[in-house]
């Protein structure tokens, strides 16, 4: 199964190199069947710390008001042995072995589109892959927060752009979503909570994140909520203690972060029944076994969209005619190639998802 998640990686990869390409064909269907997984909520909720700790790396730009100004498209590879490292698509081929500079060229790659001194936002994604044997393989979409008022340097109509963007992938079918609130803050103000219900009424692919548990006031504690008490989604909601501006600010590391977190939820009375599904690590694990059963679920369609998908591309590059010199004839073979390897494991897992298959 971790292979056909990689695999799943590479065609959303492929789809997007191709680019303009792909509208002529049925590769944006293709891109939309696939699952990801996106992350929102209010402006400094906690979404790109919640990514981060996922991951387990330190990479991305966080802090207080709008930082995440462009959609980022995170695919992690899992590797099985080697340095980890980085590679950004606007940069192919160049490998970045230090964390700390994928996080300065996100924020340049940010500011080369939105411009550097205002808080401007735009919807074209950074698509980042990283490859590490500590990952688990998923996609995850890191999205600016949803605001209510713009401020100074912003035009009024921006509160409305972030909440389209912010719609514009979340409401796709096969998106999961990471719906981020705040501890510290009433449930009932929850930006993350009132979005995802609109796309996902039912709650079938929305996971409640509870963060700044670490931050709630003295006397008060997340219990109900985490028990499902208070508001219920589907999947039971998970808590987690991020680290603090403070934190950021003095280096703490991930490791350290992750092991107080650990701590934090073992050690507090109100939390300790829970602790075995609360923090980010967990988080991480279900949303893996999570996205297996959605891919598992839907290899008979997604294996007749890539058959459609194999069928047009022949049939383009025929109209093109052979032997294909351009640029864009090599991607499709590329891609044809890479659907074909699709087809094939498609053939091989189908037995388990067969009914009387495996259970
Ligand atoms: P985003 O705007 O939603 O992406 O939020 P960020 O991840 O950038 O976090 C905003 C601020 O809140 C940062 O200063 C984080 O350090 C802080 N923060 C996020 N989660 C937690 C948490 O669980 N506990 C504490 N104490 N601070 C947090
Ligand atoms: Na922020
Ligand atoms: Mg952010």
């Amino acid at each position: 199964m971790e292979n056909l998640i990689s695999l799943v990686n590479k065609i959303q990869r492929a789809c997007t190199a191709l680019g303009d390409h792909g509208e002529e064909s049925a590769l944006p269907t293709l891109w939309d069947a696939l699952p990801s997984i996106a992350v929102v909520g209010g402006q400094s909720s906690g979404k790109s710390s919640v990514l981060e700790s996922v991951v387990g790396k330190d990479f991305l730009p966080r802090g207080s008001g709008i930082v995440t100004r462009r959609p980022l498209v995170l695919q992690l590879h899992r590797i099985d042995e080697g340095r980890e490292y980085a590679e950004f698509m606007h940069l192919p081929r160049k490998r970045f072995t230090d964390f700390a500079s994928v996080r300065k060229e996100i924020s340049d790659e940010t500011d080369r589109e939105t411009g550097r001194s205002t808080k401007q936002i735009s919807s074209v994604p950074i698509h980042l892959s990283i490859y590490s044997p500590n990952v688990v393989n998923l996609t995850l979409i890191d999205l600016p927060g949803l605001t209510k008022v713009a401020v100074e340097g912003q035009p009024e109509s921006i509160v409305q752009e972030i909440e389209n963007m912010v719609r514009s992938f979340i409401e796709k079918p096969n998106c999961i979503i990471l719906a981020i609130s705040p501890a510290n803050q009433d449930l009932a103000t929850s930006d993350a909570i009132k979005i995802s219900r609109e796309v996902d009424p039912k709650g079938e692919r929305t996971f409640g994140v509870l963060t700044k548990i670490d931050l709630m006031d003295k006397g008060t504690n997340a219990v109900d909520i985490l028990e499902g008490k208070s508001y219920k989604l589907q999947f039971p909601w998970i808590g987690v203690v991020n680290r603090s501006q403070a934190d950021i600010n003095q280096s703490v590391d991930m490791i350290a972060a992750r092991r107080r977190e650990r701590e934090y939820f073992s050690n507090t009375t109100e939390y300790r029944h829970l602790a075995h599904r609360m923090g980010s690590e967990h988080l991480g694990k279900m949303l893996s076994k999570h996205l297996e059963t959605v891919i598992k679920s839907r290899i008979p369609s997604l294996q007749s969209l890539i058959s459609k998908t194999i069928a047009e591309l022949e049939a383009e590059l025929s109209r093109l005619g052979r032997p294909v010199a351009t640029d864009a004839g090599g991607k499709l073979y590329m891609i044809m190639e890479i659907c074909r390897t699709f087809d094939q494991i498609f053939k091989e897992h189908l037995d388990g998802v067969r009914p009387g298959g495996d259970k």
